[in-house]
């Protein structure tokens, strides 16, 4: 974690901790999709995660990014979706894995699994890191699921509060003082 980082960050789940549950979550791919996948990384906040779990799986994966906002700057979400930055190739008969950071409400996800459905893929699955409770209110299945969290807002591993954190290593809360 960087100097900054210790200040504002109250660690929930270490480095290693992570990397231990991406080899895991890349042992699952590698059973369900022993053919391959391709993996649809959403930006920016699964960066991160995208670069660690395409490395844990065998060849044969490929990989794309889509970009979305929700969130805007701050740490509530503004209940609407739109999107960034589109895909670069066509994802019609291909076994599409989206590769989320985190799930709270599912609103993102639901967007995103409507507007791929629509382009034919043979078939799409999702990859959460993270999941907030709110999440299992929400009819979006997420088939991998990395760490379950408390309802609270999080940064690191690629998640960040107005542009900063997403480069440590750990996940964690924000001090107040971050806020005020
Ligand atoms: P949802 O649409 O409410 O499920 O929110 C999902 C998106 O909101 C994620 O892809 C993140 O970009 C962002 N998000 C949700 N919770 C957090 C958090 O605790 N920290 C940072 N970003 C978050």
């Amino acid at each position: 974690m960087t100097a900054q980082g210790v200040q504002d960050v109250q660690a929930l789940i270490s480095a290693a901790d992570i990397q231990a549950r991406v080899q895991a979550l890349a042992g699952e791919i590698r059973r369900d999709h022993p053919h391959g996948v391709h993996l649809v990384c959403v930006l920016k906040g699964a960066f991160v995660f995208l670069s660690d779990l395409s490395r844990a799986l065998a060849n044969g994966v490929t990989l794309d990014f889509i970009a979305v906002s929700s969130y805007g700057q701050g740490s509530t979400s503004s209940g609407q979706v739109q999107l960034l930055k589109d895909l670069d190739s066509p994802i019609e008969g291909r076994d599409v894995v989206i590769v989320e950071d985190i799930v709270d409400t599912g609103l993102t996800l639901a967007y995103l699994i409507q507007n791929l459905k629509s382009r034919g893929p043979a078939s799409i699955e999702v990859m959460a890191m993270f999941r907030k409770p709110e999440a299992l209110r929400s009819p979006v299945e997420v088939k991998y699921v990395g760490f379950d969290l408390p309802n609270e807002f999080v940064v690191g591993y690629g998640l960040d509060y107005a542009g900063r954190y997403r480069n440590l290593r750990d996940v964690g809360t924000l001090s107040p003082h971050v806020y005020s």
